[in-house]
């Protein structure tokens, strides 16, 4: 079979092979996958590009990507809660069932001790592995263990939105985009920042009542308050935690798990004045991806993908991840 290494000590796509390797078996407790579909999310490209990072350890060849799609076709011993035919995506974290995250997650497939999606087939345990909607195709089942499950789990943590919700995505990768269509399918008002002018109208077609861009805008978060007279949710996936409660409500929440900019420790008038709640978000649990799978059948809601890639094409898909006019997710299809 083929996947693709990151070598050791890599930090651009240079450091990326492809390579021909035998077909792993499954032992006990475990499940093989016939990968069909990979999406690549912005963590991607820091396990790729900012080499040491949290996610990777410069020690030795990694197999990147952390999401991805595909049917189980080896079951290894002791394992009952699946068969040969389904089919299922990979679950970002270790022994992330349910509850709060805790101490011995890993930082995700696809980094430091723990090989990714980029590969023909994958052998996972059979708890890391979770029933793809029945509605989606392989490539749209590939976009959600990171990107929408951490999109779902801002949504529905503990200040759960409602139809009558105002909700704020900052941002138009694919965090931001699962949060706008999770969030027009229950049926909230939602408001979106942008840099790109050009997204304007895509953002509009999505759905969203009013835009913001942010560039132009330093100041974005009084100018949403302004227009809205303030939301009820952030879903923060730049990390401009001062903006984001400045566009607040009282009472309302950022949800927060952007790492690209940071505007500083939280203002404590702002967020006492309106006795806001700020969260971090870890990506999500198991019965998190159980909830959001359900209501993607049950709503037909459709993963925002941008581009599709052959698995050959992988750099072109790193570097179209990496565009300004990136708008959602990509995938990279298996043959
Ligand atoms: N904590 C967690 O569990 C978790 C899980 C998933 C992702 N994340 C983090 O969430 C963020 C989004 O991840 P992603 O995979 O959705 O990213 P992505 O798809 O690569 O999103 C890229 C988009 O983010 C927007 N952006 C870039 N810099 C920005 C800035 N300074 N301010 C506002 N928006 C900016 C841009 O939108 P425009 O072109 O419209 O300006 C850009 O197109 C990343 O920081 C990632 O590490 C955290």
């Amino acid at each position: 079979m083929r996947r693709w290494i990151l070598k050791a000590g890599a930090t651009n796509l240079d450091g990326l092979f492809l390579e021909e390797v035998a077909i792993p078996e499954p032992g006990p407790g475990e499940v093989r996958i016939r990968v069909h579909a990979v999406s690549l999310n912005y963590r991607d490209q820091l396990v790729l590009l900012k080499n040491p990072t949290p996610w990777r350890l410069p020690d030795r060849d990694l197999v990147p990507v952390s999401d991805g799609a595909g049917v189980i076709d080896a079951i290894g011993p002791g394992v009952d809660t699946w068969v040969v035919g389904d089919r299922v995506t990979g679950l970002y974290f270790r022994d992330f069932i349910e509850g709060p995250p805790h101490a011995n997650m890993g930082f995700g497939l696809g980094s430091l001790d723990e090989d990714g999606m980029l590969s023909e087939y994958v052998v996972l345990p059979a708890k890391r592995v979770a029933r793809a909607p029945a509605s989606l195709d392989y490539a749209e089942a590939a976009t959600l263990p990171c990107a929408a499950l951490t999109a779902w789990s801002a949504l529905y943590g503990d200040h759960p939105i409602t139809p009558d919700s105002k909700v704020l995505v900052v941002g138009t990768g694919g965090v931001s985009l699962f949060a706008l269509i999770f969030a027009r399918a229950a049926g909230a008002q939602v408001f979106a920042t942008t840099s790109q002018n050009a997204k304007l109208q895509r953002l509009l077609d999505l759905g969203v009542s009013d835009v913001v861009n942010y560039r132009d805008t330093p100041d974005w978060g009084k100018a949403v308050f302004d227009r809205t007279g303030g939301v009820n949710k952030v879903v923060d996936a730049a990390g401009s935690l001062n903006q984001s409660l400045a566009a607040l409500q009282p009472g309302g929440e950022v949800a927060i798990m952007g790492v690209m900019t940071a505007d500083g420790p939280p203002n404590p008038a702002l967020l006492m004045g309106k006795g806001a709640t700020v969260r971090g978000i870890a990506v999500g649990n198991a019965k998190a991806y159980e909830a959001m799978s359900q209501a993607i059948d049950t709503h037909q809601v459709k993963p925002p993908i941008d581009r599709r890639f052959h698995f050959e094409d992988a750099k072109d898909a790193y570097q179209a991840q990496s565009s300004p006019e990136l708008f959602g997710k990509i995938v990279i299809e298996l043959p």
